[in-house]
Order: C-alpha cells, then structure tokens, then sequence
C-alpha cells in the first residue's frame, strides 16, 4: 500500500531557524500525526536546502568552506526540529549524494528530451534574489530594494522550457480540486499564469557560482538553486529504487505562501510533466507569522524569540498555541500576551486543571481507582452526545488541515467536562453517605474520566508529549493508533490511575 507521503519546504541554509520554520514542521508533524493515529501507513521528511550564492557568500563572509557552514545549520536546524517533537521519518540534505544523482539524471533526461535547451541571455541580475530581472519587476521606474545591486549581464545560459507546458498547467489547476489550498490561493495562481510564461534560465556559470550542483551535460555551468530544492521531493521518494511506488506522488506539500507561484505551483508540475512524473495531490500554502505589532518587545524591553518559548513552556505548549493561533493559510501576528492567554486559559485553566483536581479526587476517595459508572442520568447522556459531536467535528476540521477549528472543538468539549463536574458537583457528594449520592460520586467521577481520556485522544497529534502524560495519570498507554480509541465506553472502570500531575504551571 502507498505511504501517505508529506514533506514540508526544505530551509536555506543560510541563517538561523525562526518561527516561520518552526510553524511550518509543526503544521506538517500534526498532520503526520493526524494520519498515523487514523491508521494511513506515512512518509514524512523534511531537510536543508544548501546550494546557492547567499551561502557561498554566508561561508565566504566567514572564512569557512561552504559545506563546513552547512553542516553547523543543519546541526542548529535539526536540534529545533529534535526541540520541538517532529516526527519526521527522513532529513534530506541538498548536498548529499543521493540528491546530486537525481538532480543530475532529470536534467540529462529533459535535455535529451529537448526540453532544456542553451541560449544567449542578455537582461538584469539580481545577486540578492539569485534571479534574472524583466523591466516588469520595477516599480516606478526603480528596481525595488529587495534585489540589492542589479546588474546588466550577457551570457549563454540553459533554459527548460516552461512555455510549452503553460496551457496543459492551467487546465490541470482549474480541473483539480483541491490541488491547490487554500482555494483562494488557486485563483491568484492562474491570475500569475495569465502572462504568458518565459522560459526559466535553469543555470548558473560556474565561475560567477560555483556552490551548485554542476549540469551533467555541462559542467562550465551549476544548477540554479530552485531546479536542484524541489527535486529533494522525489529524491526523497526513493527516486531510482523500489521505494519510490510507494511514495510517489506527494500527497501533501506543505510550503509558506512566498514560494507558491511560481515555485511549487508552475516550476515544480511542469518539472514533474516534463519528466514523465505523476504531480503532487495538494500543495497547502500556508501564511505568515508577522511580528511587527511592537507589543511583544514594547511590554518586555526586549525582543523575545518564539523558539525560547518552548524552551520555557514545553515544546507542546508551544505547539498547540501556533496551531490553535493560526487560521492555516492566513498571517497571524505572533504576540506575548496572545501566548499567555492561550496558556493560562484554555491549557491551564480548562485542561490543566481538569486533570489535576479529577485525579485528586480519585485518589482521595476510590484509593486511585477508577470507578464504574452507577447511573446514567441526563448529565451523562448529554456529555456523551457532545462527544459524539465534538469528536466528529474535530476529526472532520483535523482532515481538512483546520487545526484551529478542530482544536476549538476538542478545547470545548473539554470545558463541557468542566461544566459537567461543576453539576454533579462530586466534592459535595463525597460528603454524604446516601447509597444515592454515593452512586452519583462513582459515576460523575467515571465520566469525568472517560470524558478526559477521549479528549485526550485528540490532542495526541497537537501535544504527543501531554497526551502521554494524560494517559500516565489514566493509567493508559499512548495512542499509537485511534482504531478503537475514540469510542465512548467504560475503558478505565477498575483501571489503576498514576499520579496526578501540573501539566502546565504558572510561573
Ligand atoms: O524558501 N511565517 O527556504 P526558507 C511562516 N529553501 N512561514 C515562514 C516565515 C514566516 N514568517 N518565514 C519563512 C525556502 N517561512 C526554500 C524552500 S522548498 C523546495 C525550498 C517559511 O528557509 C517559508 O514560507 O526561506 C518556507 O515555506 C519555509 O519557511 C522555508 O523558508
Ligand atoms: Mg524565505
């Protein structure tokens, strides 16, 4: 059976990861987790884009050879992703050899395929984008300070020909649904292709670049930065073995909105096309953290960097607050005092508390043992139903990449286990000494706790590391898959509890 096979953008490697890196493997982890827990066998890398002239010159600047600076990045890269509990089942360098064959055998292939050709280019240069410029790309008049220093250079240069495959790419956009998400990123995608495309200048001459991977057919030239990235996909397929079938095509890209068009949405399926490759199912375009409201340094003096966050609150704390922020595919503006809300509020206050007071009080009046529920009263019918909701719901938003939605969900299901306590009010009923009340004490604490255990299911993808120690306090192993899982029942009657735990302390 194939892989559920899912990749996120692979960083530069010429500075240091930030929030937007950090977001972006935990929007793909969650959805990696997601599909394990519903049982899809899943493939999921990430990795480091390393060939380029920022960081040849990254390395120059430093006396250092340019590998030697990569491979400190990709330490610093991989030690956030190790902080942060990505899952990731494979790291792929741009530098390795298993990359530098395949780039190396689709560009023969295009080439001898008559899609690559050499040509003599005249136009301007950008050192700072790494790209050619067209009269178009000035505003008025000017060339915009993103390009730094524009020069105007003549040279022959290999081109891969785009143009021929720009009709076949618009049908394929507008006949595939949900090739492109979200859909309002579909539509300014063909706006971009309705301009006729040029064709892309795919080298880069060796003397003026010389950290890239050299073109089989002419090693005078090295590949430009884009055609070797996008290839790690497939590279990391397994491209030229028996694993590739089982990983090709993608079935999700997971990338930032700034390399949508044309990267991944024009140079990557015409690529793919032209080299006789199946296309990815989704490319899910995901927006901007923005911290630009000066609130965060203004209250603290200092710039807070978001990384440290989950150095000081737990790396699911941290998770949870990007995913439950973040509407996918929108900007968000990252805040302190959004942070702490979110903590204080909905993890500590709805959850954190939930768990330390419900097994306080198992323990002070079953001896840490589960009860059974004894009654089956409307209190108890209804928090069933809103399980039922809440779980269908949850999954439903999860599926469609709505992490934010999802997670309000399961957030409010965890407040109507609160609301539910707050009723039955078992701290009153451990007073009395009725059979009744009795009854009423066993099963309000039962539900409560069936009622946490499958709340707590659905935060197994969110934050693996409480989910786990939710279960510890249940007495339950960690999900490895749903199947079986999510289904309200007495699953802990009689079952030992472990000890209870702060799970998110105030400083
Ligand atoms: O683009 N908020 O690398 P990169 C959210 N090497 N996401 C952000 C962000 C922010 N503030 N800043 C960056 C590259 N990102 C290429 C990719 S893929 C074959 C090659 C996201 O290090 C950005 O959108 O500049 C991208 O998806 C990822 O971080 C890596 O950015
Ligand atoms: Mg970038």
């Amino acid at each position: 059976m194939k892989n559920f096979y899912l990749t996120t953008a692979i960083d530069y490697a010429n500075g240091s990861p930030h929030l937007g890196h950090a977001y972006e493997k935990i929007l793909a982890d969650v959805i990696a987790r997601t599909k394990r827990l519903s049982g899809t066998k899943t493939k999921f890398v990430t990795g480091l884009d390393e060939h380029g002239q920022k960081v040849q010159q990254g390395a120059e600047a430093e006396g250092i050879a340019p590998l030697t600076r990569c491979d400190r990045i990709a330490e610093e890269f991989k030690e956030m992703l190790q902080k942060l509990g990505i899952s990731h089942d494979d790291y792929i360098r741009t530098t390795e050899d298993r990359h530098k064959r395949v780039v190396c055998e689709l560009l023969q292939n295009l080439y001898d395929a008559g899609d690559i050709y050499q040509d003599d280019y005249e136009g301007f240069y950008s050192t700072r984008a790494e790209q050619f410029l067209q009269e178009k790309d000035k505003v008025d008049g000017e060339w915009p300070e993103i390009f730094g220093e524009v020069t105007r250079i003549r040279e022959k240069n290999y081109f891969f020909k785009l143009s021929k495959y720009q009709e076949w790419l618009i049908e394929h956009i507008q006949n595939t649904e949900g090739f492109i998400l979200p859909e309002f990123r579909k539509s300014q995608v063909l706006e971009f292709l309705k301009e006729p495309l040029n064709d892309l200048c795919i080298s880069r001459p060796a003397e003026r670049l010389s950290w890239g991977i050299p073109l089989p057919f002419d090693p005078e030239y090295v590949t430009y930065v884009w055609f070797d990235a996008l290839v790690n996909y497939v590279t990391a397929a397994g491209y030229g073995t028996d694993e590739f079938e089982e990983n090709w095509p993608a079935d999700v890209h997971v990338i930032g909105k700034d390399i949508l068009a044309p990267p991944h949405a024009v140079y990557w399926p015409i690529m793919l096309q032209a080299s006789n490759l199946a296309l990815p199912r989704q490319i899910l375009a995901h927006g901007w953290w923005t911290t630009s409201g000066a609130k965060m340094s203004k209250s603290t003096g200092e710039t807070v960097s978001p990384l440290a966050l989950a150095d000081q609150y737990g790396a699911d704390a941290f998770r949870f607050f990007v995913m439950r922020e973040m509407t996918v595919g929108q900007d968000a503006e990252f805040s302190l005092e959004r942070f702490s809300s979110r903590y204080k509020g909905e993890l500590g206050n709805d959850l954190g508390n939930l768990v330390s007071r419900l097994i306080h009080m198992c323990h002070q009046y079953f001896d840490g043992i589960a009860p059974e529920q004894e009654l089956q009263e409307d209190l108890e019918k209804n928090l069933q139903t809103r399980w039922n909701e809440a779980c269908s719901k949850t999954l439903e938003h999860f599926n469609s990449f709505q992490f934010q939605l999802g997670l309000e969900e399961t957030v409010g299901f965890v407040r109507a286990i609160n609301k539910y306590a707050d009723e039955r009010a078992p701290w009153k009923l451990a007073k009395s000494d009725t059979a009744q009340d009795q009854k009423a004490l066993a099963t309000s604490l039962a539900t409560m706790l069936e009622g946490l255990r499958l709340a707590n299911e659905l935060l197994a993808p969110v934050m693996p590391g409480t989910h786990a120690k939710i279960c510890q306090c249940l007495g339950q192993e960690p999900a490895e898959i749903w199947s079986g899982r999510l289904d309200w029942g007495e699953r802990l009657a009689r079952v030992e509890l472990g000890q209870k735990m702060i799970l998110f302390p105030r400083d």
